[in-house]
Order: C-alpha cells, then sequence, then structure tokens
C-alpha cells in the first residue's frame, strides 16, 4: 500500500518502484520509526487530534509492533512497501484499522526520516563510542604488559630514535581517545529533533516540539522547519567522524603490517587474525590488517559522496536524500567491526624482544645521544651535530656502532670525548632521559597507562 496515490491515474512502473524503494535498506530504521510515532501520538493528542482513547490504542498498537518487529528486523527488507514509514503505517492500519490513518496528521515523511535517521545516529554513536573503549582498553593492556621494551623508532620510515612499544602502543591510545572526544561532540551537536517540521513549513497543529523532542531523548526541537527537514550535518559529522578514525586504525594497520614483515619481524600476529596462500604453504598474511587498511577507503568514499550529494541540494527536502542511508549504515558497520576487529589483533599479537632491540641499536639511532653529550661539554649544538655526522659517517666505513669506537677514535674527531660517553649511548639511559609529560621514558608511560585506566574504567565498551 503506498502512501499517496489519489491523484494519480496510473500505478508506477515496476522499474521505478525498484528504483526508489528504500525498504530494502531503511528497514533498519524500524524501531526509531515506530517510537518516534508512539511520541507523535502523545503530541497530537495532547494538540486534540485523538481522544485520550485513541491515543492509547495507538500506543498499544505501535509498542506491540515494537516487539514483534524486534525480534527479526531484517526481515522486514523484502516486505515490498515503498519505505519504512510505509511499512509500519501498513502494519498499524492492519492492527487498529482507521485509527491507524489517523496517526500522520500534521506529520511528513520528511521530518519522520529526518527523525528516524537522527535516532539511529544517536544509537548507532552509542554502539561506535563502546567499540573505541574496547579497543581502548586492549591497548592499554598491551602497552601495560610490554612496559619498558625497546623497540625502534621511525621518521621517514629510517630508524631515527629508540622507542618503546608501549610508548607506540599508548600513541594509537591517544587517538582513539581523540576519536571518542569527537563523537561525543558530534553526538551533543545532533540533539535536536526535526519531528514537527512537517513537509518544510512546519506543523499546523498546536504542538510543543520542545517537549516532544524531550520525550524522543533530544536537548530541544530544530529552530526552523526548512532546515529541520534538509539538514544532513549529522551524517556527514558521523562520516567524518568515521573517516578520521578509520584513517587511524588504517596507520595502525600499516605500522604492524611492517613490523610483522619478515624483513622486521618486530612483532608476530596470531593466527586467529592472520590467513594463509592458496598456493604458497609457508605463508602466514595479515589480512585482517590489510583489510583495516583497505576498508579505510570505503569510509572515507562514504563521506565524500555524501558531501557531494548534499552539494548544491536546494532547500528543503530532495529524493537525493535518500542516498544518505546506504552509506552511513555502511560505513558506520564498517568503522565498528574494525575497531572490533583491531582489538582482536593485539589481543593475540606477540613482541619478538630481541629483534625490536637490535633494530633499535641499528641505524645509529643513538646519535642524537652523542650530539647532546657533545653539548654537556660546552660545544654548541650545530657544531655537534656536523660532529656527529662525521663521527656516523666514519663508524660506517669501519661497520661499527657508535658505543664500539673507542675513546681514542673518537678523540681524532672531538677533544672533549671520554669514558663518560659509553653509559650514555645505552638504550636504556637514552630512553630514560626523556622523562618529560608525553615523553619516552618508561616512568611516563606507567603514569600515562594508569591515566588511561582510570579514564577507561568509568566507560563502558
Ligand atoms: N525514503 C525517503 C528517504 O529516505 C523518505 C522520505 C520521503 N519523502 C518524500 N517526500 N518522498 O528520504
Amino acid at each position: 500500500m503506498a502512501l499517496w496515490g489519489g491523484r494519480f491515474t496510473q500505478g508506477p512502473d515496476q522499474r521505478f518502484k525498484d528504483y526508489n524503494d528504500s525498504l530494502k535498506f531503511d528497514y533498519r530504521m524500524a524501531l526509531e520509526d515506530i517510537e518516534g510515532s508512539i511520541c507523535w501520538a502523545d503530541a497530537i493528542y495532547k494538540a486534540g487530534v485523538l481522544t485520550e482513547q485513541e491515543n492509547k490504542d495507538l500506543k498499544k498498537a505501535l509498542a506491540e509492533l515494537h516487539d514483534e518487529v524486534s525480534k527479526d528486523i531484517d526481515s522486514i527488507a523484502t516486505a515490498g512497501d515503498e519505505d519504512i514509514h510505509s511499512y509500519v503505517e501498513r502494519r498499524l492500519i492492519e492492527k487498529v484499522g482507521n485509527l491507524g490513518k489517523k496517526l500522520h496528521t500534521g506529520r511528513s515523511r520528511n521530518d519522520q526520516v529526518a527523525l528516524d535517521l537522527k535516532l539511529w545516529c544517536h544509537k548507532a554513536v552509542d554502539d561506535v563510542l563502546k567499540a573505541l573503549v574496547h579497543l581502548q582498553k586492549e591497548l592499554v593492556k598491551v602497552a601495560d604488559e610490554n612496559q619498558g621494551k625497546i623497540f625502534p623508532g621511525y621518521t621517514h620510515l629510517q630508524r631515527a630514535q629508540p622507542v618503546t612499544f608501549t610508548h607506540w602502543v599508548l600513541a594509537y591510545a591517544q587517538m582513539f581517545e581523540r576519536d571518542y572526544q569527537r563523537l561525543l561532540n558530534a553526538k551533543e551537536l545532533m540533539s535536536t529533533c526535526p519531528l514537527g517540521s512537517a513537509a518544510l513549513a512546519g506543523t499546523a497543529y498546536n504542538i510543543d516540539r520542545d517537549e516532544l523532542a524531550r520525550s524522543l531523548g533530544f536537548k530541544c526541537a530544530t529552530r526552523n522547519s526548512l532546515d529541520g527537514v534538509s539538514d544532513r550535518d549529522h551524517v556527514m559529522e558521523l562520516l567524518s567522524c568515521a573517516s578520521i578514525s578509520m584513517v587511524h586504525l588504517s596507520r595502525l594497520a600499516e605500522d604492524l603490517i611492517i613490523y610483522n614483515s619478515g624483513e622486521a619481524k618486530f612483532v608476530e600476529l596470531s593466527d586467529k587474525v592472520t590467513s594463509g596462500s592458496s598456493l604458497m604453504p609457508q605463508k602466514k598474511n595479515p589480512d585482517a590488517l590489510e583489510l583495516i587498511r583497505g576498508k579505510c577507503g570505503r569510509v572515507v568514499g562514504a563521506l565524500t559522496g555524501m558531501l557531494v550529494t548534499t552539494k548544491a541540494l536546494p532547500l528543503a527536502y530532495d529524493k537525493d536524500l535518500q542516498e544518505d542511508k546506504e552509506r552511513l549504515f555502511d560505513a558506520i558497520d564498517t568503522w565498528h567491526d574494525s575497531l572490533y576487529m583491531a582489538s582482536l589483533v593485539f589481543e593475540g599479537i606477540k613482541l619478538n624482544e630481541q629483534n625490536a632491540i637490535d633494530a633499535a641499536k641499528g641505524g645509529y639511532s643513538n646519535a642524537t645521544e652523542l650530539a647532546d653529550y657533545l653539548v654537556s661539554k660546552g660545544i654548541p649544538f650545530r657544531e655537534a651535530h656536523s660532529i656527529v655526522g662525521r663521527v656516523v659517517l666514519y663508524a660506517i666505513s669501519k661497520q661499527k656502532a657508535l658505543e664500539d669506537l673507542t675513546v681514542a677514535e673518537y678523540k681524532e674527531f672531538s677533544e672533549v670525548v671520554g669514558d663518560d660517553v659509553y653509559p650514555i649511548l645505552q638504550l636504556d639511559s637514552i630512553l630514560a632521559k626523556r622523562d618529560i609529560i608525553g615523553g619516552v621514558a618508561p616512568r611516563q608511560s606507567a603514569i600515562e597507562i594508569e591515566n588511561l585506566k582510570k579514564v577507561l574504567a568509568t566507560r563502558e565498551g
């Protein structure tokens, strides 16, 4: 049953119907549509449209439908109605007859769909927040278990300075903390209720929209009906939050793919998140991480698509806006699942300590220490930098590490070098020295781990 048809003399072409109908994807908003309808029944009862009994009967039938539908939401997809709003209305009429036809008084599918999608976004945000917390907790656990373990640090993918595995893990914990805060901000900003905006000009019935908004869990009602039905900022914003977070996940995946490679072997991924080759029996491929990296493109594509769909769209509602849902649903599912997949990767990760130490020692990653040492002996940093550069060149030619050069060899480059140079070239001392907020010193990581644990203990996930 279509929600329109009076002014038409012909039915729609089946090909148009297939192209136009959105039930196959917007069925996912079934519960939200019913929840909105229950509050709408109350609102129009208060406006004098329904009697007390009618309101009761409608709400009872809607609550029943809510129960029925929640048992198997997916089966709605193929029910044949134009969209989820038509589906709910049909089912309601099947239950309460003509009374069901009164519910749409003063409401349009334009404000209805805007409401349903916002409600869906609110629930989606809560689910993703939990997934973020779950991953953060896993990261903090791994960071905690590996405290003090040395790891090579890179810039330009060249060995730069030693860090710890914990410090590297905690870098990502920071990124996901920002994603968490960003999502909370987005949730706050989308807490205005479009219901009552009707088709575009606002409902003609006497409804307290702020009260209606609060009954649906929003802070207040939207302040302009044209904007109310056409605003999809929350979709773009969620897609933008998702994209930024997927970029974080993708960088994490890329780092781990490198660290797990045969060339590096700093970490080993568990069998649970890797797969084999059909041809090469020795292979163990980091598929979970590659998929996370690959799916980032899909989510960023959803954001780009949504921005382009909305660009130059005239006010107020246009059917183009129906294109907001599939990509949003897909992007949120992808983001959510990728967060859990990243958690799973960390659950089974193994650090190959010795390989990491060997790599951290190589590549002259203690050269900056030597420069600082010269500075402590009164040599200006620029000059110290140049002296160390020449020392490194010399050490490369001798195939020696800096700590293996003799004092006599050092004296060829600078008179000030003495026996006290050796302790400062040790990895542990390099780490311990960087004992400032955010620095790599294990003492700092321990503080940071405690801070994060406290915050995360207050969150669900
Ligand atoms: N399926 C539509 C959507 O997703 C619902 C709103 C339809 N409104 C209309 N005026 N045809 O946007």
